[in-house]
């Protein structure tokens, strides 16, 4: 099969790239609206655009304060994905702030010596856990070439809340459940998160003008402010300190790169999102493509699923095989998001029975908690789509006293030996094997859908179901779904292997799932919900904008509400 695929692949190299967006007369929508996961964040962003930012510089204003008020999702001390369209010009742009491994990092760092075996948890607690973080890099980056504010301005909101105090609520709570004995053993995270060596009340008021200091270095010194001099210290001093590899030349040598995104056509739709070192956009590409050539709206319920459900293990299969960071491995992405590509795949699919994912040979991952998401639409028509991650919850829950961010785990993203699952059961190969100063492999897909009527901006945390996800949103955007509607959807999730669709409690009828295991589906009812989707949508016939956000995380109050922000 492997074979095949590659077959297939040749045959298609000299077809051109897929169709680039090319339509900057847009016009604008009648007001902006920002849908994030955390109402505090929501709030700095329409504070700046208030202040006469644009969409840019509310971008960079909401993921500074995520990175405060959500330190379980993301954070300085983490990296994320900025996918941008500037009005003016139809530019499209993505900025890849995604960590990378410390330049001393080996492709066994993680394996016993004498055993060959992985070390238990070294992926995923403490100093070895962290990659080189990227988001301050973009922070700087997306404000000085896109914004229209200073970065100070852009800052100011969470700067204020950091020294002011910012209020705990039941997410925060609900993932330090999971990480709070990690948390109580580092003594920078005990002081910053827990009082009292416990998990703070609901609605504390929470101080941190660690983080603070930072943010002011940054708006000061740019780049610099954060990668040298002081903070650049105490991070390579910290981790060493505990037992890790930093050096300062690590922090030196980083840099976003500004990549090309992915375009592709689904439909009469334009789909803009994350190229590698991510594979959401890869993947939608593949599964939209294959949906394409079915009359999808003909289609039963139970036909809709099985064949959404057969693109996505074929999408998750090539995931499996052919992604990587691409300025270390080749990544074939013009060939996989071919068209004709996909026709190859559609042909494979049966239309009345499951394939066995045994049947499609190679290797998967799969992805847990904790990343964040959100999307802005600008009263002149500025896009940001903007996912960003400190890995699982809390990082790797070690914060460097004087830095007041915790640093992340995204070094658990690697595969670390070839076919060992990492601590979520992800085994991976060759294309996403550790080496110095690569970027590990993400399932981020920050998204954008473009037709005749509608404008969506969309994406959601939920690792490798990240991408399952977009793919449902999109769909559900297709047939008209408002967005609180496309966020709000019942998730179903299958990923190649394990070979099972993963569905949350509730989110198919009795009827539907008998249907779907009579055509040889093995059904897998999850004990909770998954993912935090953030949709924007602006209706270009009369210039009105919706926000939605994820109903499933209450953690909203003044400023957001489940239905998202708009500002007028
Ligand atoms: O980059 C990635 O794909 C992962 N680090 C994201 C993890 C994630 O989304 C978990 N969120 N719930």
């Amino acid at each position: 099969m492997i074979r095949r695929v590659v077959l297939i692949l040749s045959l298609f190299i000299a077809l051109p790239l897929a169709a680039r967006e090319a339509t900057p007369e847009w016009g604008h929508p009648d007001s902006a609206a920002i849908a994030s996961a955390n109402a505090q964040a929501t709030d700095a962003g329409l504070e700046v655009l208030r202040r006469g930012g644009n969409a840019f510089d509310a971008a960079v204003a909401v993921s500074a304060a995520l990175g405060l008020v959500e330190p379980e999702s993301s954070g300085l001390g983490g990296g994320g994905f900025f996918l941008l369209r500037r009005a003016s010009d139809g530019k499209v742009i993505f900025v890849d702030g995604r960590e990378r491994a410390p330049l001393a990092a080996t492709r066994d760092m993680f394996l016993d010596p004498a055993t060959g075996e992985p070390k238990p948890l070294q992926t995923v607690d403490g100093p070895l856990a962290a990659a080189i973080p990227g988001l301050p890099a973009a922070l700087v980056h997306v404000s000085k070439n896109y914004g229209r504010v200073s970065l100070a301005d852009a800052l100011a909101p969470t700067i204020r809340m950091a020294e002011r105090g910012w209020r705990f609520g039941e997410k925060n709570a609900a993932m330090m459940g999971w990480r709070k004995a990690v948390l109580a053993a580092d003594a920078g995270s005990a002081a910053l998160f827990l009082k009292n060596g416990e998990t703070p009340e609901q609605g504390a008021r929470m101080r941190n003008p660690d983080y603070a200091r930072v943010l002011r270095l940054l708006a000061e010194k740019g780049h610099d402010g954060f990668y040298a001099g002081d903070i650049a210290t105490r991070l390579v001093e910290g981790v060493r300190a505990a037992g890790g590899i930093w050096t300062q030349e690590d922090l030196a040598a980083y840099r976003v790169v500004e990549r090309e995104p992915l375009v592709f056509r689904h439909g009469v739709r334009t789909v803009i999102t994350a190229p590698p070192p991510s594979s959401g956009g890869v993947a939608l590409a593949q599964t939209l493509q294959m949906l394409d050539g079915f009359d999808w709206s003909k289609q039963s319920e139970i036909q809709q699923l099985h064949l959404r459900i057969e693109a996505m293990r074929r999408a998750y299969r090539d995931r499996a095989i052919f992604l990587g960071d691409p300025d270390f491995v080749e990544v074939p992405v013009a060939l996989l998001t071919n068209p004709a590509y996909a026709a190859g795949l559609r042909a494979s699919i049966n239309p009345v029975r499951a394939t066995p994912s045994d049947m499609l040979p190679g290797i998967t991952k799969t992805e847990r908690p904790d990343t964040t998401h959100f999307s802005i639409i600008d009263a002149e028509g500025n896009l940001a789509a903007v996912t960003q991650t400190v890995n699982l919850p809390y990082g790797n829950a070690m914060v460097i006293p004087g830095t007041g961010f915790l640093l992340n785990n995204e070094m658990d993203d690697f595969s670390i030996k070839p076919g060992v699952p990492n601590a979520f059961g992800l085994v991976g190969d060759d294309a996403n094997a550790i080496e110095p100063g690569k970027r590990p492999l993400s399932s981020m897909t920050p998204t954008m859908v473009i037709d005749a009527d509608k404008i969506a901006v969309l994406g959601t945390p939920g690792g490798s179901r990240i991408i399952s996800m977009v793919i449902q949103g999109v769909l559900s955007l297709d047939s008209g779904a408002t967005a609180l509607q496309a966020a709000a959807q019942p998730r179903v999730h299958h990923q190649y292997l394990p070979d099972e669709v993963s569905i949350e409690p509730g989110a198919l009828s009795d009827e539907t799932r008998a249907g779907l295991e009579a055509l040889g589906h093995t059904i897998k009812v999850e004990p909770r919900t998954w993912g935090n989707m953030q949709v924007v949508l602006w209706h270009r016939a009369d210039g009105s904008i919706e926000a939605g956000a994820d109903p499933r995380w209450k953690n909203v109050g003044k400023g957001a509400t489940t239905e998202g922000s708009i500002f007028r």
